[in-house]
């Protein structure tokens, strides 16, 4: 007899005796099939990772292709995908003499890319400032860098030597700027404030998302430059976590792109849309001044799958299917029209407060209670009941929406049509009048 998945699997982020979430069997584009053979248009892209759409078939191929001539050799050795895709992260993000680390995912990236900033900085104990309502990952010190209040209780961000500053969320400016780019710059400044208490002799490392996170907070324009700057001033490294924001998320390879020379962090780390998550695959991209600073002492960390020959392979067939499909460009128009269309809900739908992002296909819809207060329609993070039914509703009627607490994030494959785009926004439309009346 097969078991049901619900009594043999523990599922992650959910109670166990509440999961029933339906069980995948292939998928197309930003399509996915069901056990029951219904599709379901996916406006998540999953975990915010298959940027490629599902069943890609330049990744299934390149895997396939990979599989026959080599599945695996330890990282002590050499490996062809290895090499390529490296030197290829360091082509288009212009970290030219840099070097990179492969991870299996996004939190051991964020773990080794701490631990090497530590290294380069020559502070093998150094403080790390990050962000708090931030999400780095679900090891235990990507659980201390994140600012994530589900498990504050489960660690102790300061026995890892994490220290926490207030995000830059405009919307609800924790510095009570009414004014985005003020906001923005108060934020950076409450970085260097930290490390100016902490004393910059202590501080190894910076580590913040420069753009899109699932915490729905999208930094307002002056405030990644600003970061940049202050930490550059006080010879503290810059981590950029890219795991969500990059490959075209945010409309650009990786989102600190979009400030140019003047927002390159020193070290940054990559996830999710690296294989269009098609196989499991984390790396961490060095600046040719970080990789400098440890290339003759011994690297004190490693991973049996470090640069997985498979994975790698995905990795350079996922860059190749994003340059083809011209799809990072792609993202960015349809980014812009995606916000435009959000600010037109905005005007149909009093419960939404806010709109913002939209620099790539990510916007972020955060409803409320009032308009006028801005007050929260449920506490963050919990998700008010009306919205998981429109949620659910949704789902009923075939598509798949993100949410978190009252945040509505919408990240669809790279790939999905312009008419399924339109299709969905209409479905949200419906429902919001229908679950949110005013
Ligand atoms: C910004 C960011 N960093 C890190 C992670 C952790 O990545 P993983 O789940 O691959 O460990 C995530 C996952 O959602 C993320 O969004």
């Amino acid at each position: 007899m097969v078991m049901a998945e619900r009594d043999c699997v523990l599922h992650s982020w959910s109670v166990q005796a509440d999961w029933d979430a339906p069980t995948v069997v292939g998928g197309e584009g930003a399509r996915l099939r069901l056990a029951d053979g219904r599709q379901i248009l996916d406006m998540s892209s999953l975990a915010e990772c298959s940027n490629l759409g599902h069943q890609h078939p330049r990744l299934v191929a390149a895997i396939r292709e990979q599989a026959q001539r080599l599945c695996f050799v330890t990282n002590a050795w050499g490996a062809t995908p290895r090499v390529e895709l490296a030197q290829a992260l360091l082509d288009r993000s212009g970290f030219e003499g840099g070097r990179v680390f492969f991870t299996l995912g996004g939190a051991d990236a964020n773990e080794n890319a701490v631990k090497i900033a530590r290294q380069a900085a020559g502070k093998p104990r150094g403080a790390i400032i990050a962000r708090d309502r931030s999400y780095h990952g679900a090891s235990h010190l990507a659980m201390a860098l994140s600012g994530d209040t589900r498990t504050r209780a489960l660690v102790d961000p300061e026995a890892f030597g994490v220290h926490h500053v207030p995000p830059p969320y405009a919307y609800r400016c924790p510095f009570g700027s009414s004014d985005e780019t003020q906001c923005g710059e108060r934020a950076a400044d409450a970085v260097a404030d930290r490390i100016d208490e902490l004393g910059a002799e202590q501080v190894a490392a910076v580590i913040v998302e420069p753009n899109a996170g699932t915490n729905g907070i999208v930094a307002p324009d002056s405030y990644w430059p600003a970061l940049r700057h202050r930490t550059a001033q006080r010879g503290v490294w810059l981590i950029a976590d890219e795991v969500m924001s990059a490959f075209g998320r945010c409309g650009q390879w990786f989102a600190w792109q979009r400030h140019g020379e003047a927002g390159r962090p020193d070290l940054m780390t990559l996830a999710k849309g690296l294989t269009g998550a098609a196989l499991p695959l984390g790396a961490v991209v060095l600046s040719r001044e970080v990789a400098a600073r440890i290339e003759h002492e011994m690297l004190y960390t490693g991973l049996t799958y470090c640069g997985h020959p498979l994975a790698c392979a995905a990795g350079l067939a996922a860059l190749a299917a994003y340059e083809e499909g011209d799809l990072i460009e792609r993202s960015r128009s349809l980014g812009a029209a995606l916000l435009a269309q959000m600010r037109q809900l905005q005007h149909r739908h009093p419960v939404i407060g806010d709109v913002r992002g939209g620099h790539g296909l990510f916007a972020v819809i955060e409803l409320v209670a009032d308009r006028e207060t801005r007050a929260p329609l449920a506490p963050w993070p919990q998700t008010p009941p009306a919205l998981k039914a429109l949620v659910d509703e949704a789902m009923a009627q075939g598509v798949s929406f993100a949410t978190r607490g009252n945040l509505i994030l919408l990240a669809p494959p790279l790939v999905i049509g312009e008419g399924e785009l339109a299709d969905a926004v209409a479905l949200l439309d419906r429902l919001l009048a229908r679950f949110f009346p005013h």
